[in-house]
């Protein structure tokens, strides 16, 4: 396959291609990511609820992301390679936010970078776009910010809520964000954004007329399956396959099923009789 740049991204918004995105937050991940044709591999925050079992994504380090984005970069190769700030890694100051995004480029090995925010976040953007790291903004539901928000809710439901949204998506763009992530929001907003913008607009769960979509890896194939938000759509259910599949070990072990012969390693008789005398 060949390695996808933002160049790719940005023809395929051109010609309306919609772009296909998905996280990764493993080797083996990564590697199917890739395998499948997705055009761009996240490495999301969410890895901190998805893979290591924190309520929210607040508590995730940048050390910790950075050992997920060496090892999702070992096995993606062809996708853009984008990894998120995590929370308390950028706000503080657009100083900050740099040294964060450098460290995610040449400690993790990604190609660029993703920040919560909108308007607020217009001077961090500028500047981490400003020393040659691709950004991309994510507004609508941010995660980081559910306290704020009182939970992971829609947002954009009332017309000053989405009057709002727009303004924060013209002002990332303006501040030279490459794409905007929209998340959980009326598919009208999704649309009107995408339409007001032009650079483009990466859906999860704001509708089908985004320039893209993304999904979090383990809610799509049923890994994680805790909560399941609405916009997650269940491409398998691979929990029940391996849960399923490792009772079955289990089982073979108390029964002595496994190992049978074909996974168990012979000896030469004559080297046997030796070793018996
Ligand atoms: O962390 C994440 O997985 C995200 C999703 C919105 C794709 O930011
Ligand atoms: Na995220």
């Amino acid at each position: 396959r060949k390695k996808l740049t933002i160049l790719n991204i940005n023809r395929m918004y051109k010609h309306g291609e919609p772009i296909s995105m998905m996280t990764a937050q493993d080797y083996p991940s990564g590697l199917m990511v890739d395998r499948s044709g997705i055009d761009i591999c996240l490495v999301g925050d969410s890895l901190a609820m998805v893979a290591l079992g924190y309520d929210s994504t607040n508590p995730l380090t940048v050390d910790e992301m950075l050992h997920h984005c060496r090892a999702v970069a070992r096995g993606s190769k062809s996708p853009f390679l984008i990894a998120d700030l995590p929370s308390g890694s950028y706000e503080v100051s657009p100083e900050e936010a740099v040294r964060t995004s450098l460290r995610l480029v040449k400690e993790g090995n990604m190609e660029a970078v993703k920040l919560e925010g909108g308007k607020e976040m217009a001077g961090t953007i500028r500047r981490i776009a400003s020393v040659g790291i691709p950004v991309m903004a994510h507004i609508g539901l941010t995660p980081q910010r559910q306290s704020a928000l009182g939970g992971f809710r829609v947002q954009g439901k009332t017309a000053k809520q989405a009057m709002n949204l727009v303004e924060d998506a013209l002002a990332v763009q303006e501040a030279g964000a490459f794409a905007v992530l929209l998340e959980a929001m009326p598919a009208q907003i999704g649309d009107y954004i995408t339409q007001r913008l032009s650079i483009p607009t990466i859906g999860i769960g704001a509708g089908p007329m985004c320039s893209g979509q993304v999904l979090v890896l383990n809610d799509a194939m049923g890994i994680f399956d805790r909560f399941v938000p609405k916009f997650t759509k269940q491409y398998a259910n691979l929990n029940q396959v391996m849960t399923s599949a490792l009772e079955q070990y289990h089982q073979d072990v108390k029964t002595k099923q496994f190992p049978s012969p074909e996974n168990t390693y012979p000896i030469d008789q004559a080297q046997l009789d030796k070793f018996w005398n």
